[in-house]
């Protein structure tokens, strides 16, 4: 309802003094094993590179499959190109990020919504997406809830309305991600050697939720004390990533147990599964773990479209790809009851 938190809501006058001051604020101060051992430029080609080119070519679409299928079973990360979302759609949604961080405070306050529980409008916020945190990260965003447009089409009207093209353009961008990822879930399942539509119906088809973020970072007096966005895995089914030149996204490696910098692509979008990708696929694919870390010399901005089941799909391993051999590793559950039953911090967000 726009009213102020203030648990929620730290005054980033703190931060927007960064420029001048050396030392970090001591509510970023991370403890030391959450502190980046890896540098925000410290690039990894690693990490799958995918082109979905010929996606509707068979033989094209067999190469694509089986890329996927490694890239989720030892990754949980990838990045694309040569997908459907337009350049220049991905470049203006950049710029109407840039431009409303960039406004005055009192403009960017005016968006500030309370937790609402899940799912709800999430709004603008600094420092931190849990409600009464005591170590921030550095970091400003502005969380939009855009689908299914039924449910939540009356939100859009609280969409920020400067600069003038900002909520058409992120319809936009909405509807286009939107169909990247139900191709994606369509390779995915496909993967698995189940039918193309699978995952996606199960996850609830056109109820599906979207919520699309908008991550600011700017520069840090001593990023390698703090980070932008802490470590954690994003509890939905999957999640494309935009993000600029100025890297920071890093994956954990569990086998190596390293860090690693996802290297910015143009017209790229990083592909991370979530939760409930590692666990319909019965630990298959994983739910990677990642961060943000940030840097004194440039302001970093990222747009990540999340995409959940709907609150009532019924979820848990596919049983087509259990057998006595490769028994259920994880429970059946409800969707909306997910957050509540298995992640003892609820936001509502991640
Ligand atoms: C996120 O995990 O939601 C954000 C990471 C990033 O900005 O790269
Ligand atoms: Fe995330």
């Amino acid at each position: 309802d726009g009213s102020l938190d203030t648990k929620r809501v730290v005054p980033f006058s703190v931060v927007k003094l960064a420029a001048e001051t050396t030392a970090l604020p001591p509510q970023f101060l991370k403890s030391e094993g959450e502190r980046p051992t890896v540098a925000y430029n410290d690039h990894s080609s690693k990490i799958p590179l995918i082109s979905l080119k010929g996606i509707d070519v068979k033989s094209e679409r067999e190469r694509i499959v089986a890329e996927i299928a490694r890239a989720c079973e030892e990754w949980g990360i990838f990045q694309i190109v040569d997908h459907a979302v337009p350049t220049d759609l991905m470049n203006g949604t950049m710029d109407n990020n840039s431009s409303f961080f960039e406004l005055p405070q009192e403009e960017k306050l005016k968006y500030a919504t309370k937790p609402g529980g899940f799912p709800a409008a999430f709004g603008y916020a600094t420092g931190s997406h849990l409600a009464g945190d005591n170590v921030l990260d550095w970091r400003e965003f502005m969380l939009h809830t855009s689908l299914p447009r039924s449910v939540y089409k009356s939100e859009y009207s609280f969409w920020p309305e400067k600069p003038e093209e900002y909520r058409e353009t992120l319809i936009e961008y909405s509807e286009k991600t939107d169909l990247l990822v139900t191709s994606l879930l369509g390779l995915i399942s496909e993967s698995l050697g189940l039918p193309t539509d699978y995952i996606k119906n199960l996850v609830g088809g056109e109820k599906t939720e979207q919520k699309i973020l908008f991550n600011y970072y700017p520069p840090c007096p001593q990023p390698d004390l703090t980070l932008g966005h802490r470590s954690h895995t994003d509890f939905g089914t999957i999640t494309l990533l935009q993000q600029t030149d100025v890297g920071g996204l890093q994956a954990f490696k569990p086998e190596t147990d390293r860090w690693v910098t996802v290297e910015p692509i143009r017209g790229a979008f990083v592909v991370n599964l979530g939760d409930q990708l590692q666990i319909l696929s019965n630990g298959k694919y994983r739910s990677v773990k990642h961060q943000a870390v940030v840097n004194s010399n440039r302001t970093r901005s990222s747009i990540v479209t999340f995409a959940n089941p709907s609150p009532m799909s019924h979820m848990g391993p596919i049983p087509e790809l259990l057998n006595d051999t490769n028994p259920a590793k994880y429970t059946n559950y409800i969707f909306k009851d997910y957050l509540r039953l298995f992640r003892s911090k609820i936001s509502g967000y991640e």
